[in-house]
């Protein structure tokens, strides 16, 4: 029997049967493909994508047209994930109209099941509306990456009873406007605990520990392809760098070294069409 696709029905189901969600980022046809095949929940096009992708110094820049050309070529690739366009800075913040439209793109254009963006209370209307329009939303609190200005640093959020307390009103707020399910980012386990027994919604964690109804980890960081800097809360399952800077170091030497390309990758005519050719 073919697979069948993973919808907001399977996610739910999953925290109430006490299944973990798994979810990886993709921003690129091959790996959206390759993570799809291995039976990954639910892939998201982060805006990480300015990162790990562009070479952008933070998330702030990435445009929607940069995220929806993106968010199509993995479409491209998913067939079974449930996937989920992540709204850039500024595209959901201005206008509630603004917001429906920009989440509307994700759904139209690329093809996408859900949207994803940060904020607590400041964004609660703004969830209402997209959820009213029909699109599924997924919340994110804690580190919220477009506001790292604001935030000081990238740093652990809700260290304190206070600002842990924040972290429990914001995700109560943002369920009752109707999120699918909210990423907690870079939270005290025991505050993600709170949380996730606290909602009737799943909790995914990115660097909230082991409590949370799902993870999600930056698929480049799992895979070591990005090293600028590799969070505490990722796990390496694999170095692709250096894999891969040999591979390209050994090319470099086998074309310098008249190596490559051998017979073997070599197309030939035969000789009677040679004889032709020097005669012609
Ligand atoms: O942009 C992103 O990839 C994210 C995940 C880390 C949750 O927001």
């Amino acid at each position: 029997m073919e697979r069948a696709k993973t919808t907001l029905t399977d996610i739910n189901r999953k925290k109430a049967d006490g299944v973990k969600i798994s979810m990886l980022t993709a921003y690129d046809y091959p790996t959206a493909k390759i993570i799809d095949d291995a039976g990954i929940d639910s892939i998201l096009v982060g805006d990480s994508l300015g990162m790990v992708a562009l070479g952008y110094d933070s998330t702030v820049p990435v445009t929607m047209d940069e995220m929806i050309h993106h968010s199509k070529a993995v479409r491209r690739g998913t067939k079974y994930a449930f996937l989920i366009g992540d709204m850039p800075f500024l595209s959901y913040q201005v206008t509630k109209e603004d917001a429906v439209r920009n989440a509307g793109r994700f759904m139209k254009e690329a093809g996408c099941d859900a949207v994803k963006l940060e904020g607590g209370s400041e964004v609660a209307d703004i969830v209402k509306a997209i959820v009213d329009a029909g699109i599924p939303v997924l919340g994110h609190l804690g580190l919220t990456p477009q506001t790292v200005s604001k935030l000081g640093g990238y740093r652990v959020q809700g260290k304190d009873a206070d600002s842990a307390k924040k972290i429990i009103d914001q995700a109560l707020e943002i369920e009752k406007a109707g999120c699918f399910a909210i990423v907690l980012e870079c939270v005290p386990d025991q505050v993600a605990k709170i949380v996730t027994e606290k909602l009737s919604i799943p909790t995914i964690s990115c660097g909230a520990g082991p409590y949370c109804s799902g993870q999600v980890l930056v698929t480049n960081d799992m895979l070591g392809l990005f090293d600028r800097f590799v969070p505490k809360f990722v796990k390496q399952y694999v170095k692709l760098s250096p894999l891969i800077s040999d591979a390209v170091k050994a090319y470099k030497d086998d074309v310098e070294g008249g190596k490559f390309p051998g017979k073997e990758h070599s197309f030939v005519i035969k000789e009677e069409e040679m004889d032709k050719l020097r005669k012609a």
